[in-house]
């Protein structure tokens, strides 16, 4: 999964002339990496990933997903890539409290139109691969913060992504869960998977190969 990124900007309305978050971000990515973002609260880290991640579009510039410009995509075509090539870990989890943990997980291939006993397994396997097994009935109020973020992690996994965006995804957990995220993380990256993660753990950034520094809305070299 290769990201290449050229003077991306980023504008968001309100006030006189809108708040510019993206100031021109130019990077790339290739296909494998484990890629740290840091940088101050406000510089533009969640931004910029929802903007990888097609969540979001940019104000200007060029942004291409292995060799395809997201540009010349359609609105389905757009919407097919988020589902079944990225998986997003978000801080606060994003998990639907009221249904169970295999629920959760099936969410994203009930989406893709997997068959429901099939979708049942995969999410069984997933959430065992994350640790989870003997948990899959329980709801994400009755797991802890670590739990609950291996739910999102197997539900990332759901329709088997090849690149993994996480924003915070140890933001809101004791340091004993976050290093099992992280290693989590790093053993999808060994198995192939492109990982993208924002995070403010420094320790983190000199794990890695690759870091992504920003500031007030550029990159810093
Ligand atoms: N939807 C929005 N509308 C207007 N301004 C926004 C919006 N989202 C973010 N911003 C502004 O854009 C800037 C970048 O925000 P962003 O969320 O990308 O920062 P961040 O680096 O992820 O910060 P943090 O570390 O606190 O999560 C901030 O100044 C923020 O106030
Ligand atoms: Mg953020």
């Amino acid at each position: 999964m290769s990201i290449a990124c050229a003077d991306l900007t980023k504008v968001y309305e309100g006030g006189q002339s809108g708040w510019p978050a993206l100031r021109g971000v130019s990077f790339t990515i290739e296909m494998g990496e484990f890629a740290v973002v840091t940088g101050p609260s406000g510089c533009g880290k969640s931004t910029l990933l929802n903007i990888i991640g097609l969540l979001d579009e940019p104000t200007s510039g060029k942004y291409s997903l292995n060799g395809r410009n997201v540009f010349s995509m359609s609105d389905s075509e757009r919407s097919d890539a988020r589902r079944d090539e990225i998986g997003f870990v978000f801080q606060s989890f994003h998990l639907l409290n009221r249904m169970t943990a295999l629920d959760n997980v099936c969410l994203p291939m009930m989406y893709a139109g997997v068959d429901s006993r099939e979708m049942r397994d995969r999410a069984a396997d997933l959430l065992h691969k994350v640790g989870l097994k003997g948990k899959e009935r329980k709801t994400p109020l009755e797991l802890s913060g670590g739990e609950r973020q291996r739910v999102s992690i197997a539900r990332a996994l759901a329709n088997s992504p090849k690149l993994i965006l996480a924003d915070e995804p140890t933001g809101n957990l004791d340091s004993v869960s976050s290093g099992e995220i992280v290693d989590t993380l790093f053993k999808l990256n060994g198995e192939g998977i492109t990982v993208v993660m924002v995070t403010h753990d420094r320790e983190l950034s000199k794990r890695v190969a690759r870091n992504i520094r920003m500031r007030d809305g550029r990159l810093e070299q």
